[in-house]
């Protein structure tokens, strides 16, 4: 990566090769709650290079569409990071989303034995346990399916890192709605000095400790002092719904948590941008009508320069020429489609996925940037 985030969230392997899908066999299918599934994943001995993954990163998941289109979904991989020879499984977490097609194809029909088409892993959403300082002190505060790649961080950190701890806050509807609880309840029994969890439940009561409702800034501004020593922790990930990442980085904010120190992965996104986060411009331009132009892009080592139709984004332009350039959402959610802006002028709509740090340094999502100027030239090898 050209823009390490804060460090220890740099260790991030770069896929072999930019949005490469391979076909996986599904090795099992578990219910974890009503509306929601655990894939697992088996990966071939030739292939495991490929889909090592950092704790925290995701796969995309395809499927071509019966009238001919393709869906795309990002799942977060919630097993533990594996060892340099790569995993000889991986397993996502899939929740059901209303009309959601991926999701509604993954509960109603995705069966062991079913052959999915998968790509390597991505997102820098990550903790390197390696990288972590001595004692260091990490905490998430996660929603819903935000649970996932909070899953696989805390795993991870803890296995291999004896001096580590981890506090995580959770909240979800109820008991029964709650995804991967026996996993975490084993990271509780694992790691009881080490692993600190506070369950709040929206719509129940709980049997004991916090009352229900909703956990938002306010909450967590008076919670968060009474868990642990906020000042004192290494680095906070925040995942879930919209709402609920950004109010727990408010209260982080007004806790005195300086923004390096936070990392944050967005699920769910309505598709009206909130005001306060579009538009957003890339690292180099300020807002201007779109125009025609042409684009250079950079991609697994070969460039090519196309045209840029009014209004079109440049991943997809580039997508007309290069089938393979990578992406997921098309919603500025996932950060699949982030390079590196080398030249020329763009407009974001909106950005969900890339840090401060990232955008400064001349980062783009191309699925949501347009050509301000005739030429413009980015890079996804960066
Ligand atoms: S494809 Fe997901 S952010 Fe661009």
């Amino acid at each position: 990566m050209a823009v390490p985030p804060p460090s220890p969230t740099s260790g991030s392997p770069r896929p072999a090769r930019h949005g490469a899908f391979h076909a996986l066999t599904v090795a099992a299918v578990d219910r974890l709650t009503d509306d929601s599934v655990a894939l697992t994943l088996r990966v071939p001995q030739e292939l495991r290079a490929e889909y090592r993954h950092a704790p925290g990163q995701h796969l995309t998941l395809r499927r071509a569409a019966p009238e001919g289109a393709e869906v795309r979904r990002t799942y977060s991989i919630c097993s533990p990071a594996p060892g340099e020879a790569g995993p000889s499984v991986l397993r996502v977490g899939v929740r059901l989303v209303e009309g959601g097609e991926f999701s509604t194809f993954a509960h109603k029909e995705i069966a062991a034995g079913d052959v999915l088409d998968v790509m390597v892993p991505a997102g820098r959403f990550v903790l390197d346990p390696a990288a972590a300082p001595a004692a260091a002190h990490y905490a998430a505060v996660v929603g819903g399916s935000g649970i996932t790649p909070v899953l696989s961080i805390a795993a991870s950190l803890l296995a291999a890192r004896p001096d580590a701890r981890f506090c995580l806050v959770r909240s979800d509807r109820t008991a029964a709605s709650t995804m991967f609880l026996e996993e975490v309840a084993d990271l509780k029994d694992r790691y009881p000095d080490r692993f600190q969890l506070v369950t709040v439940l929206s719509r129940e009561e709980q049997e004991a400790g916090l009352p229900s409702g909703r956990l938002d800034e306010q909450r967590l501004t008076a919670l968060l002092p009474a868990l642990l020593p906020v000042a004192e922790v290494t680095g906070w990930f925040l995942c879930g719904p919209y709402g609920l990442v950004q109010g727990a980085e408010r209260a982080l904010h007004a806790l005195g948590v300086v923004r390096t120190r936070v990392h944050e992965e967005i699920f769910h996104v309505e598709d009206t941008a909130p005001q306060d986060t579009a538009p957003q411009t890339g690292g180099r331009a300020p807002s201007a009508a779109a125009s025609r132009g042409r684009v250079t892009a950079r991609l697994d080592g070969r460039s090519g320069t196309w045209p840029v139709q009014e209004g079109e984004s440049l991943l997809d332009a580039v997508l007309r020429n290069r089938a393979d350039a990578p992406y997921a959402c098309k919603g500025g959610v996932c950060g699949t489609c982030r390079a590196f802006l080398v030249s020329g002028e763009v407009r974001m709509d909106r950005n969900f996925a890339l840090e401060a740090e990232e955008t400064e340094a001349g980062f783009v999502l191309a699925c949501q940037s347009h050509a301000v100027t005739e030429e413009v030239e980015i890079d996804f090898d960066r």
